[in-house]
């Protein structure tokens, strides 16, 4: 017999615990009908680990991180933590997690559900059916280029840097992950920099280039500048299909992606490392909102993003496409009855609790798969 699965739960900061605690009804449920028999620990990160401990990431998590075949991690940071020192303040214990683990791709998907498509800001007609996946850079650019720093200059003026940087290898080992998967969905790869700015862009654009000329010619391959891509997002966001880019523009450009489908709070993602010869894949799984310290303790905020997260842990990490399509089906079902949190309501509909849209998605599994 084979050890179970190990995942790690991370969860955070803010609405976090709250969406976290949704989360492990619908994990419970997996377990309790015998899908799945995941061996599932927690862990702290972000600033309840410094609360705990004085750093954002321990030695007990990252290795609690190598030893699991997927993380799951719902959001860290706060205003509680803005005060602390910059290198142990929780988005450093993010960073830090990606780093250590070797996460250099970030599927981010924009994906429209039919019966949200109102509750976008955008016209309806322009987001319907939109199916966008933002392949975003991880571990490289101004996010750990050195030097960098805060500097007093000789005249007593101060002066903060950073650093773009990017190697070949680096731009070559996220172009491919984009080409691959643009293989099994839209074949068409727009990517993404600023080459008429920063050299970055110009080794950026080469690369992807060369990459696509020796090895994805049945890919369509276009570039564009990151300004027109937001421009373009805006205007008509159907004619993308995966947008593959550095992280900061990544960063950007998936949080207005986000918005064509309604909210922030509906939209997963995954990062992956390099695929080691066992098959073995480092893998942490995360919704692309943040600790919405606002919203926190009040129970209102959409779990939906995190389950989402899970269903792509699913497909993933496990190959488990079946019971992946039956947790989104139970989200899009749960959605089209329409039970809405406050994120998502529609006129007419009265929102829900982060627990009460729990339940119901659980519900929806048991009804879908009794
Ligand atoms: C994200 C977040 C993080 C990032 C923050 C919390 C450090 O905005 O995952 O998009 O900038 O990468
Ligand atoms: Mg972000």
């Amino acid at each position: 017999m084979t050890a179970p699965k190990k995942i790690l739960l991370l969860p955070g900061d803010g609405i976090g615990p709250e969406v976290t605690a949704v989360l492990r009804k619908v994990m419970d449920w997996f377990q309790q009908t015998g899908r799945t028999t995941f061996d599932i620990t927690e862990g702290l990160i972000g600033g309840a680990s410094y609360d705990a401990h004085g750093t954002p990431l321990t030695a007990d998590t990252i290795a609690a991180a190598g030893k699991a075949d997927a993380v799951i991690l719902a959001c860290v940071g706060g205003p509680k933590w803005e005060k602390v020192p910059f290198a142990v303040r929780p988005e450093a214990g993010l960073l830090g997690i990606r780093k250590e683990m070797g996460l250099f791709a970030n599927l981010r998907p924009a994906l429209v559900f039919d019966v949200l498509a109102n509750a976008s800001t955008l016209k309806p007609e322009i987001v319907a059916g939109l199916d966008i996946m933002i392949v975003r850079e991880l571990l490289g650019g101004v996010y750990f280029g050195e030097p960098r720093g805060i500097e007093t200059l000789p005249n007593g003026e101060r002066r903060g840097f950073n650093t773009q940087s990017y190697t070949t290898s680096e731009i070559i080992r996220v172009a491919r992950v984009a080409f691959e998967l643009a293989r099994k969905r839209g074949k068409k790869v727009h990517s993404v920099e600023k080459a008429n700015v920063m050299e970055s862009g110009i080794l950026w654009k080469e690369e992807v280039t060369k990459l696509h000329a020796a090895e994805y010619k049945d890919i369509e391959l276009l570039h564009m500048y990151a300004d027109n891509c937001a421009m373009q997002l805006a205007r008509n966001p159907k004619q993308f299909d995966v947008i593959v880019t550095d992280n900061l523009f990544g960063d950007v450009l998936s949080d207005l992606a986000s918005m064509m489908t309604g909210s922030l709070g509906m939209l997963p993602s995954a990062s992956l490392g390099a695929k080691e010869v066992s098959g073995r894949q480092a893998a942490l799984y995360e919704p692309i909102h943040g600790s919405a310290p606002d919203i926190a303790g009040k129970g209102v905020a959409n779990p939906l993003a995190l389950i989402l997260s899970y269903a792509m842990m699913l497909r993933y990490s496990f190959n488990m496409a079946a019971a992946a399509d039956l947790l989104e089906k139970a989200v899009q079902n749960v959605l089209r009855a329409g039970v809405r949190t406050a994120d998502i309501v529609e006129k007419g509909q009265t929102p829900v609790s982060t627990a009460v849209m729990g339940d119901a998605v659980v519900k929806e599994l048991s009804r879908l798969a009794p």
